[in-house]
């Protein structure tokens, strides 16, 4: 069996979802599930994006020990030393350098010749490599560029120090034989090839993420990369947990096999879910809701007389368990610690006895608390960045002949309190109308979703709003018993993140390799 490297880019790719904000706790926390997961590489933001990218690279760099933990840079000295900064305090700090080398990349973004890219990326990779021992180079969209320039930049890079090769396919392009045929023609033509591993990069546009990175590992490909639930730019990226069981069930055909701890698959899908708020349809394979019902009578009987007639994957293989009911009020603390820890989280004695307090009053609320309530109320209570925040004091709202009217009381963040009332059609238009007159600023609300966590009347209710505010924009998440607590919840967070959040993310889309886009996160390192 060949191994097959995971170089994990939720964080970084999966972050670049339009309308994906997290905050530097909930990276850490997926950050801290992928180790779990057992992925090698886990790359964790860019670093020279904005400074909620350098530090929360930095913070998860330093947290993580099990696995190599990366940032993407452009090829220039700038981004190169930020990044540094950010990763230098991992266990196994590498690099992820990129240039563009397609003729459209060339001539429209970066306005470069060949010889300038090329003398652009050898340079880079030669700067990195007095920093970094390792040094990713990607060569962006590299699906539309010419394979003997292709060839001219690796065989340059490779002798200028890079130790792995990432082809992407960055606007999902490509059929799988043509992606395949890239890593034949890469493997056979460039010729200190042997000195590399060559990673597999695949966008998901055309619907061909998963089939290209498999047709990539057939032809030479040692690394993938991709994200949980192929969230990412656009249409996302290569769903890891897709093409690891791919590996996993055809092992017979593929003959190459991940680290992954495929039991951890369902959890680090659900935590990623979660804390974007991008929903996982459900007929999704691997993790979706349906992926393991079978509707039809006639399979039905099949899976009775015979689980393989109709299951090629058991849910066991993926950690789906069923999610017994085990704690309720009479639970006590020593349990409630033996739930969370069966369930991955390790907590301190005072955390301990500040989330046992939680579980009680949820507890005294519901009757029966599942695995989903304690990990979403622990995300709740201890994932939310309690810097510079609006909080809910109180909410009263009332409904009569179509006028709703909210009354609300808000912490404020210097710690005062403010009160006010407005009206609305409905009572979550009432609730939003009174925040957004309190906060004093116009938000527009984009998205907004609701969903029960559990089965059952009594069950939690969860919210996302997807906020807009003067060209920012940002998600918010609201959990509570009452529906209405929980879209208010989930909109102040929103207005929170928004104004956490230091710049716009889509700087990379805008920059051009030669301006000096980087300048405002070097200032406020001076
Ligand atoms: O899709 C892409 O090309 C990327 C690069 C930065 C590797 O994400
Ligand atoms: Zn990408």
């Amino acid at each position: 069996m060949r191994k097959i490297t995971v170089f994990e880019t939720t964080l970084r790719d999966g972050e670049q979802s339009a309308g994906v904000n997290l905050n530097l706790q909930e990276k850490l926390e997926i950050a801290k599930q992928l180790e779990r997961l057992n992925v090698d590489i886990i790359e964790a933001g860019f670093p020279a994006a904005s400074i909620g990218d350098f530090e929360s690279t930095q913070a998860v760099a330093k947290a993580i020990r099990g696995a190599s933990v990366t940032g993407l840079s452009r090829s220039n000295q700038r981004d190169i030393d930020v990044a540094w900064d950010a990763l230098k305090g991992g266990a196994e700090p590498r690099l992820h350098l990129f240039i563009a080398t397609s003729p459209i990349h060339r001539q429209y973004k970066l306005k470069m010749t060949k010889e300038q890219v090329l003398e652009k990326a050898v340079e880079s990779v030669k700067y990195a490599k007095q920093r970094f021992s390792v040094v990713q180079f990607s060569a962006e969209d590299a699906g539309r560029t010419e394979l003997e320039f292709l060839k001219e930049v690796f065989t340059a890079v490779i002798d200028a120090g890079a130790s792995v090769i990432n082809i992407p396919d960055t606007v999902g392009y490509l059929s799988p034989e043509e992606y395949g045929a890239i890593f034949r023609y890469i493997k056979n033509e460039v010729p200190n090839v042997d000195r590399v591993s060559l990673s597999a990069h695949c966008h998901d546009d055309l619907g061909m993420a998963v089939s290209n990175t498999l047709a990539a590992i057939m032809n030479g490909a040692d690394q993938i990369e991709g994200t949980i639930n192929g969230i990412g730019e656009r249409a996302g990226n290569a769903a890891i947990e897709e093409v690891a069981l791919n590996l996993r069930i055809r092992q017979d055909y593929y003959q190459a096999e991940t680290r992954l701890h495929l039991d951890q698959l369902t959890r680090t899908s659900r935590l990623v879910s979660s804390l974007t708020g991008m929903v996982i349809p459900p007929n999704k394979a691997v993790v979706g809701a349906n992926a393991f019902a079978h509707e039809s009578g006639i399979h039905q009987d099949g899976v009775l007389k015979e689980r393989t007639t109709y299951e090629i994957i058991s849910p066991q293989l993926v950690g789906l368990e069923s999610n017994s009911l085990v704690l309720g009020k009479h639970s006590g603390r020593h349990a409630l610690k033996e739930r969370m820890e069966f369930l991955g989280y390790h907590l301190d004695e005072e955390q301990l006895a500040s989330f046992f307090q939680k579980f009680k009053d949820l507890a005294d609320r519901k009757k029966q608390v599942s695995d989903d309530d304690l990990v979403a109320l622990l995300h709740e209570s201890t994932l939310k960045d309690d810097s510079n925040h609006y909080r809910l004091e109180y909410l009263h709202v009332s409904y009569m002949n179509a006028v709703a009217t909210a009354t609300i009381k808000l912490q404020t963040p210097n710690g005062t309190s403010l009160e006010d009332a407005a009206v609305g059609s409905g009572s979550v238009e009432a609730i939003y109308n009174t925040i957004e007159k309190m906060v004093g600023m116009k938000i527009n609300l984009l998205d907004y979703k609701i969903k029960s966590l559990t089965k059952g009347r009594d069950s939690l209710a969860e919210v996302y709003v997807k906020v807009e505010y003067e060209g920012m924009t940002g998600t918010g998440r609201g959990l509570d018993n009452d529906v209405l607590g929980a879209s208010t919840k989930a909109f102040i967070d929103g207005i929170n993140r928004l104004r956490n959040m230091s710049k716009p993310k889509q700087f990379m889309e805008e920059e051009n390799e030669e301006n000096e886009s980087t300048s405002f996160v070097l200032e406020a390192f001076k």
